[in-house]
């Protein structure tokens, strides 16, 4: 005790301000080549035309890349036919169970690898790629090795059969993830794969052929073919491609829906949301404000499911605003790399650009605008967590999806009135209901259109739980038994 009482003396006096120590995620685990091929067939081709990605936290190339033409897209496709017809449709569910069981555990195996560079090339903090995206990646191929065996007892008497090759596009804010989420649940259906990642962040999914080699996947029953918007138009456009799977925005989504009528391709789409937050003045406020951060801040907004329009009920407006902005002021943005950081860099300088225009706008229109004190790195592309006050309806800020670090907040008195008001919008992805009160919960999420509704919290994923839209959001669903349909044909 004696001991105890005579260090407690010396320990120094707590620091005038709190300010963290540098705590920088070493990049040493990630060894980059400076060039990457398509990988196509199992092998790397040599692309005809290529681009720089970088990382957008200091702008520095990262490696070249292969902007893939229609010729190569053709290539593709053709090697994950051969492939789907080479034995991979027909191998017995459990086997096919084998390698994504095997790819769950590399995937966990490396995942401080392919979270830093998943960090790196996106430009999100450590501490969501490391304790979000990878173990969800992971999770939901071990969720569909499970099913690859079990389809005939998850579609009783419907005969389920693979449809054949999926083409899939995905967008930049969770890479990995997105990754995972297309392509587990269509190679346990039996299907094989031409996929397409965003153009600003393609380097997991370049990593990620190493996992399918270290898996000895089959060649040609995942491809990847990296490029822009061209290279995904020519995925949707080939004739060899059975089913296309979107994930990003509403105007794509919307081009390729119209592009794909009649074609009898299958199609799933899922696109933009401008989700409610809805706090009730019977919440617990603290866990609310805890969990309006992390709907809105998390992963810098770039969140198709994000809380972006926060619903409060007006009793209880003046305390919460304050607690919010208190808390705000606690948020580290910076270093993507660095352990302690909350708000990472923006994506990309076009994403970057787009936020700044819809945060003029709202400030145009009259919302009144609050960011807290924070120096921002001075170089890559950075967005001060953002909160509006004083927004009406109309305002852009409280229609369009922006994609970016930046909250309205609006106020209801009524929970009828609070339905109208989260109903009021194009979207339908998700929402969010504060209530100490249970029967308020399921009063609420029958009459919310959206397809998750979250209560007493915020952003929650889950293999087993389905995802997707309403209106313009999108349809079909991703995860749980819900997301092996989409891959699925039932013919008799
Ligand atoms: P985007 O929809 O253009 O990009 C998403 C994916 O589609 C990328 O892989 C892109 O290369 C591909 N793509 C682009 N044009 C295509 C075409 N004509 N045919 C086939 N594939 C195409 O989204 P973008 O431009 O990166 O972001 C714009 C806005 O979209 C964001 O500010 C955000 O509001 C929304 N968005 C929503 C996402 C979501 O998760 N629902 C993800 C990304 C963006
Ligand atoms: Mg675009």
């Amino acid at each position: 005790m004696a001991e105890l009482d005579r260090s407690g003396e010396r320990a120094p006096a707590p620091p005038a301000d709190w300010t963290y120590a540098p705590a920088p995620e070493s990049r040493d685990v990630v060894r980059l080549r400076d060039r990457y091929g398509l990988y196509v067939g199992g092998e790397w081709l040599e692309p005809a035309e290529t681009y720089q990605t970088i990382s957008p936290a200091s702008e520095e190339p990262l490696a070249v890349v292969g902007q893939a033409t229609a010729a190569d897209v053709d290539h593709a496709v053709g090697a994950a036919r051969a492939a789907f017809a080479d034995g991979w449709s027909s191998l017995p569910g459990s086997e096919r169970a084998k390698y994504l069981f095997r790819i769950a555990r590399i995937l966990q195996e490396r995942a401080r690898e392919f979270a830093v560079l998943e960090s790196l090339n996106g430009g999100k903090p450590i501490k969501e790629s490391r304790d979000v995206d990878l173990p969800l990646a992971a999770a939901h191929f071990f969720y569909y090795a499970g099913w690859a065996d079990k389809l005939e007892y998850a579609f009783p008497n419907r005969r389920p059969r693979p449809v054949g090759v999926a083409g899939q596009i995905i967008p930049w804010n969770f890479p990995l993830l997105m990754l995972a989420w297309k392509i587990a649940p269509a190679l346990a259906c039996g299907n094989t794969v031409v996929l397409k990642p965003a153009e600003t962040t393609p380097l997991t999914a370049l990593l990620f052929c190493d996992v399918l080699r270290q898996a000895e996947l089959p060649p040609g029953v995942v491809n990847i073919v990296t490029g822009d918007g061209r290279t995904g138009a020519a995925l949707v456009e080939h004739d060899g491609v059975d089913k296309i799977a979107f994930t990003g925005s509403t105007e794509v989504g919307k081009a390729i829906q119209r592009r794909l009528a009649g074609s009898g391709k299958k199609l799933t789409l899922e696109l933009g949301g401008k989700a409610a937050n809805i706090v009730f003045d019977d919440c617990a406020l603290d866990q609310a404000v805890e969990g309006i951060v992390n709907g809105i801040y998390f992963n810098q907004g770039h969140v198709c499911c994000a809380g972006s329009r926060l619903l409060v009920q007006e009793s209880i407006y003046e305390p919460l605003v304050d607690k919010l902005k208190r808390r705000l002021e606690t948020l580290r943005v910076g270093d993507p790399l660095d352990k302690n950081t909350d708000v990472g860099a923006i994506n990309s300088a076009t994403q970057l650009e787009k936020i700044r225009e819809l945060v003029e706008s709202g400030q145009e229109e009259g919302a009144e605008i609050y960011q807290p004190p924070c120096r921002l790195p001075e170089k890559g592309y950075w967005f001060a967590p953002t909160v509006f006050t004083n927004v009406a309806q109309s305002y852009r800020i409280a229609q369009e999806e922006i994609f970016g670090p930046v909250l309205s907040v609006l106020t209801f008195r009524t929970p009828d009135e609070a339905v109208e008001k989260a109903n009021n919008t194009p979207y339908g992805l998700s929402a969010g209901v504060w209530t100490e009160k249970g029967s308020r919960i399921l009063w609420m999420a029958q009459r919310l259109r959206a397809g998750v509704v979250w209560a007493n919290t915020f952003n929650r994923f889950d293999p087993t739980s389905p995802f997707g839209g309403y209106k313009e959001s999108g349809f079909g669903r991703e995860g749980g038994l819900h997301g092996l349909e989409p891959y699925l044909r039932f013919d008799e």
